[in-house]
């Protein structure tokens, strides 16, 4: 395996102030606001990203389809033993005054924010301990602890008061960060606290509406390709979206009525390959957590076949020659009838990066990979980041929508023309 390895990538995502020039400290309540954040590969330790993936959608999978599961309880899903992520996309917070400044991971896919879990927490004059102990489990990996309100600070000036957030006690999978900043619905909190078992807690997003600092209660992210150990590219924006980071229109999608997939950011879409369809319109997720586009073990099946990819025992990742890269068609993923194209560039993984999953520079590894589970289930895709890397989204809470939006980088040739 990697354990050999031991590369990190550090990327830092662009603070957009050049191009959207907010002045943070004259600022005018409602103006979106918008962060840096930073796109880190540490494979050292880890085993490969599809056993990692497909352990966070079995749990995404459970905790979807009973998003009141009982405190703790989620821990009956078959988690992996929890080794660090593997791939981070992570934003720097400030909790506390005088403030301590936190690294959290950016998961669209849960809801909890917290921190403790690498730097721990500092208590100071803006903190209040609740009553509650708090426990999430993410299949790979978990936290628990205890619950305080505090002030978040997201940059100068710009504060969340009395932010619910967990201080653990205790995690494991997440030692190269300092805890997560949960962006998905609020309903997922549902059952993390105890004894306020059935309290929802607002998210970071949530609160920044309530406290009029952002017009709207939604969160945009850019995400890019990226081929260099050092680079910067991407960003957060809350309560808005940054024009200078898509082109053409966001085409806003409803949030999927199917379950589980209906408890986090859902969509319905359909996939072909080229013409052919692999996976008719069915329901999954949007997922900055997961860092692979998985798609159900029908569909991938059928992937294969076409793409002729061998699985490759080092990454888990499916293996193509020149030859079949040069014949590889896109995928065209379809939500509210348009198509997002996913080209052969943007389904394989960074060449350059390939020794940091355990692969040689020249090899080319396809990031579509196996979800784990046959279609019909009521998540039958994830879209992680390798797919966002390549188009906008928007995660719309007030009108329970989803956005999506071509980049200057949907049709980038990086990923293959990096070695
Ligand atoms: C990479 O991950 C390993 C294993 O989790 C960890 O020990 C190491 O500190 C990480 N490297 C960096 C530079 O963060
Ligand atoms: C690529 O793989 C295909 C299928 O195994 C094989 O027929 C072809 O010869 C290979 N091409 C090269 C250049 O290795």
């Amino acid at each position: 395996m990697f354990s050999s390895t031991s590369l990190l990538v550090t990327i830092a995502l662009a603070l957009s102030v050049a191009a959207n020039p907010i002045l943070f400290n004259q600022r005018r309540a409602g103006t979106p606001i918008t962060l840096k954040s930073a796109k880190r590969v540490n494979a050292t330790g880890t085993f490969n990203l599809v056993v990692r993936d497909q352990a966070r959608a079995k749990n995404l999978k459970a905790k979807g389809a009973n998003p009141t599961l009982a405190f703790k309880n989620a821990g009956v899903v078959g988690s992996i033993p929890a080794t660090n992520q593997a791939v981070d996309y992570t934003v720097d917070v400030q909790v506390g005054n005088p403030p301590t400044t936190y690294t959290l991971l950016v998961d669209t896919g849960s809801s909890n924010t917290w921190v403790g879990s690498s730097k721990p927490y500092i208590q100071t004059s803006t903190s209040i301990q609740t009553n509650d102990q708090v426990a999430v489990t993410y299949g790979i990996g978990d936290m628990e602890g205890t619950e305080f309100n505090d002030k978040l600070s997201l940059d100068a000036g710009l504060n969340v008061f009395g932010q619910s957030l967990g201080v653990a006690t205790s995690s494991t999978g997440f030692d190269d960060v300092d805890g997560i900043l949960g962006l998905g619905p609020n309903d997922l909190t549902v059952g993390t606290l105890k004894p306020d078992t059935k309290s929802t807690i607002p998210t970071v997003t949530d609160n920044l509406f309530s406290q009029a600092v952002i017009a709207a209660n939604q969160v945009a992210i850019s995400f890019e390709p990226t081929t260099s150990l050092s680079v910067q590219n991407g960003e957060i924006t809350f309560g808005g979206t940054d024009s200078s980071k898509f082109v053409g229109s966001i085409n806003l999608a409803p949030i999927t009525k199917t379950k589980p997939a209906a408890n986090f950011w859902g969509i319905d879409q359909a996939i072909r390959f080229g013409n052919t369809q692999i996976l008719k319109q069915t329901a999954g997720i949007v997922d900055t957590g997961t860092t692979l586009t998985l798609i159900a073990s029908d569909a991938f099946a059928q992937y294969q076949q076409l793409t002729g990819g061998i699985p490759n025992a080092n990454t888990g990742l499916l293996q193509i020659n020149a030859t079949q890269f040069s014949a590889l068609k896109s995928l065209f993923f379809t939500v509210n009838n348009v198509d997002y194209e996913f080209t052969a560039d943007a389904q394989i993984w960074p060449r350059a990066l390939n020794s940091a999953i355990g692969g040689q520079p020249d090899d080319i590894f396809l990031v579509v990979s196996d979800l784990g589970t046959p279609s019909g289930e009521g998540l039958d895709f994830i879209n992680g980041f390798t797919f966002l890397e390549r188009f906008y989204s928007v995660y719309d809470t007030a009108n329970k929508k989803v956005g999506l939006a071509n980049t200057p980088f949907t049709r980038a040739t990086s990923n293959f023309n990096s070695v």
